[in-house]
C-alpha cells in the first residue's frame, strides 16, 4: 500500500499552538508513524503557507518585511514540530521558487483548458491606505450569523466562506476607515461546472466524517459559484498571464498546490526528481489529508475541483477533518491571545504528556476542551500512576529478583492465557482504530490494557509466589514484560519519546507493528528506564493558568 499523507500548511505568521496540533498535525503524525511501523510505503508532506493576507497583515503590523517575517516563523514552526516529535518527510515553504513554478504551471494548465476566466468586478479600496482591500484587509458584520469582526474571506464564528463585498459595515483592517468601491479585473475559477462531479465523488464517500459530508452538502444545496482566484497584492505567486501583471494568485489556490511542490522537493532531496509522481499520479496511492474544520471547504470542494480540472493528479481518498480544540472552556483565539503556544509549552514540559492529553481528548467528532488541570490529571493519574507504575514495578522486580533477566513463561494457566491473548490482539485492535482515524479509542485500548497489567500483577502476587512457587512468579513477570514490549510498539505513534525509552530498556532497537506479542523475550537483559512520567505539581499548573490569563489581558 502506498500512502501520501498531508497536513494543512500552517501560515507562517505565528507560532504553532495546541489547536494546530490537535486539529491536524498530531493525528497525521500518529497515522504516519503507525503505517511506517507496519512497513507501508508512506510519506508525510507539509510546509509553511507564506503568502496571502494572513501573512502580510501580521508582518505589516509588526513592521517587518514578509520575507524576514515568514523566515522567522518557518524556522520556529519547523523547530517546534521537531521537538514535539511531529515527523514530516518534507516541510517546505510556499515562497520557494519550485512552488511558484508548480503553482503557475497548474494555473496555466487550467487557464488554457478554459476553467479560469477574467471578469471586471467591484472591490473595496481604501483611499487612505491607497490599495485594494483583499480578504482579511476588510472586516465587518457577517451577513449570515451577524457576528462582528467577520473577516473578508471567512467568518470565524459560523465558518462561512465570504466575499469582502457582502460584509455589513465593512471597515479597512489597517486604518479602520470606510472603504470605497472601485473596479478592478480578476480571474475566476469555474467551480460551478464541477458541482455534479464533486457531488458524485463525495456521494461515494459514505464512510467520511459527517462534518465533511454535511458541510459539502450544504454548499451543494446553495450551489457552487465561480470564485475569484487572483488578488491585488504585491506578495505572493504572480499570476502567469501578461494581462494580469501586478496581481498574485489567491493564497488558498496556490497553497493547496503546495502539497505537490513539497512532494517534488522531497523527491529532489531523495535524488530522484520524478519520485513524486508515484504519489500524485498513481491511482494506487491513497491521499490522506489532515486538517481542521475551518479548512474543509478548500480541501473537500475547491481542491478536488482543481485536481479534476488539471486532470493529471489523484483525488483525496480521505479527509479526516477534525473539529476545534477549545482552551479552558473558551474558543481558542490567536487575536485575543487565548492559546497555548507550543514553544512555550516545550520550555516547561516534555512532549509526551501533551501528545497524550491531546490524543485522548482529540476533537475527532466534536469540539473538545484542553484544560491545564486535565493535563495534570492525565499525566499524574494515567501516565504516571497506571502506565509508568506498571512498567516500573515489573522492571524493578526483574532487576531485583531475576538478576535483570526476563524469566521464562513456563506453562500458562487459564488466567495467564486470557491475559496473553489480550496482549496478542492489542496491535491489531489499535491499528484498525488508527486506520479509521479513531485515535482516541486506540489510545484508550492501550491504556486499558496497561491498567489490566497492574491488576494482573496485583492478583498474581509475584512477590509471594517468588518464595513458594518460583515458576509462577517467573511467568507472571514474563507476561508483564511481554505486555511492556508490546506497549513499546503500540505507544510509538502516540508517545514516541516514552516508547523509545521503553524499547531501549528492553534492548529492542526497532519495533515492528506485529499482530502478535513478542514472546521471544526470555533471557533478555532489562535496564531500568528511570521515571518515565514525572508528576506535575499543582503550582506548575497554576502558573500556566495565570500565564494564559495574563497573556490575554496583554493582548
Ligand atoms: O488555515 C491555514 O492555516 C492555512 N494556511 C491552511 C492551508 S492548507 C493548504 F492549502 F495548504
Ligand atoms: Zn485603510
Amino acid at each position: 500500500m502506498r500512502l501520501l499523507v498531508t497536513s494543512a500548511l500552517p501560515y507562517a505568521n505565528g507560532d504553532i499552538h495546541l489547536g494546530h496540533l490537535a486539529g491536524a498535525y498530531l493525528p497525521a503524525d500518529i497515522y504516519t508513524r503507525y503505517h511506517r511501523l507496519k512497513g507501508d510505503d508512506i510519506i508525510h508532506i507539509c510546509g509553511s503557507d507564506e503568502h496571502g493576507v494572513p501573512v502580510t497583515i501580521t508582518a505589516e503590523q509588526v513592521g517587518i518585511s514578509p520575507e524576514v517575517f515568514t523566515t522567522k516563523y518557518y524556522k520556529r514552526m519547523a523547530e517546534s514540530f521537531k521537538k514535539f516529535g511531529i515527523i514530516f518527510d518534507n516541510f517546505s515553504r510556499t515562497s520557494y521558487p519550485l512552488h511558484h513554478k508548480t503553482a503557475q504551471d497548474f494555473f496555466t494548465r487550467i487557464y488554457e483548458a478554459g476553467d479560469i476566466k477574467p471578469k471586471t468586478v467591484e472591490q473595496f479600496y481604501c483611499t487612505k491606505c491607497k490599495r485594494f482591500l483583499a480578504d482579511r484587509y476588510v472586516e465587518g458584520i457577517c451577513p449570515y450569523c451577524r457576528s462582528p469582526n467577520a473577516r473578508g474571506d471567512q467568518c470565524e464564528a459560523c465558518g462561512k466562506w465570504l466575499e469582502p463585498t457582502i460584509l455589513i459595515e465593512p471597515k479597512c483592517k489597517i486604518c479602520g476607515g470606510n472603504p470605497m468601491i472601485k473596479r478592478t479585473k480578476h480571474w475566476f475559477f469555474n467551480l460551478s461546472s464541477y458541482q455534479k462531479k464533486l457531488e458524485g465523488w463525495i456521494g461515494g464517500k459514505k464512510h467520511w466524517k459527517s462534518n465533511v459530508i454535511m458541510f459539502c452538502s450544504g454548499l451543494f444545496r446553495e450551489g457552487l459559484k465561480e470564485r475569484p482566484i487572483t488578488r491585488d497584492l504585491n506578495w505572493g505567486v504572480s499570476v502567469p498571464i501578461a494581462e494580469a501583471k501586478g496581481k498574485v494568485i489567491y493564497v488558498w489556490f496556490e497553497a493547496l498546490i503546495g502539497y505537490i511542490s513539497s512532494t517534488k522537493e522531497w523527491a529532489e532531496k531523495k535524488g530522484d526528481a520524478n519520485l513524486w509522481r508515484d504519489y500524485w499520479q498513481n491511482e494506487e496511492t491513497k491521499l490522506v489529508q489532515f486538517l481542521a474544520k475551518d479548512n474543509i471547504v478548500f480541501h473537500a470542494i475547491v481542491w478536488p475541483a482543481m485536481l479534476l480540472a488539471h486532470k493529471d493528479y489523484i483525488l483525496p481518498s480521505e479527509i479526516p477533518a477534525n473539529e476545534f480544540l477549545n482552551i479552558e472552556g473558551e474558543k481558542l483565539s490567536t487575536s485575543r491571545n487565548w492559546a497555548v503556544w507550543l514553544p512555550e509549552y516545550l520550555n516547561d514540559f516534555e512532549p509526551d504528556p501533551l501528545r497524550y492529553t491531546l490524543a485522548v481528548n482529540n476533537p475527532e467528532t466534536k469540539d473538545s476542551d484542553f484544560t491545564w488541570k486535565d493535563f495534570q490529571v492525565r499525566n499524574n493519574n494515567e501516565l504516571a500512576d497506571i502506565l509508568g507504575n506498571f512498567i516500573n514495578r515489573t522492571f524493578t522486580f526483574v532487576i531485583k529478583y531475576f538478576d535483570s533477566r526476563i524469566p521464562p513463561s513456563h506453562k500458562l494457566d487459564e488466567e495467564d492465557k486470557k491475559f496473553f491473548k489480550k496482549i496478542e490482539v492489542l496491535p491489531k485492535t489499535v491499528g484498525e482504530l488508527i486506520d479509521r482515524f479513531e485515535f482516541k479509542k486506540g489510545l484508550k485500548e492501550i491504556m486499558s490494557l496497561a491498567g489490566e497489567g497492574n491488576r494482573y500483577f496485583d492478583y498474581k502476587r509475584p512477590w509471594e509466589t517468588r518464595k513458594n512457587d518460583v515458576e509462577v512468579s517467573e511467568k507472571t513477570i514474563a507476561l508483564c514484560c511481554s505486555l511492556i514490549a508490546t506497549l513499546g510498539t503500540v505507544l510509538e505513534p502516540y508517545l514516541p519519546f516514552s516508547a523509545k525509552k521503553i524499547r531501549e530498556s528492553l534492548g529492542i532497537e526497532k519495533s515492528v507493528w506485529k499482530n502478535s506479542a513478542d514472546n521471544k523475550l526470555t533471557g533478555k537483559n532489562v535496564r531500568n528506564p528511570g521515571i518515565l512520567f514525572k508528576k506535575i505539581e499543582d503550582e506548575e499548573i497554576e502558573k500556566q493558568v495565570t500565564k494564559l490569563k495574563e497573556m490575554r489581558a496583554d493582548a
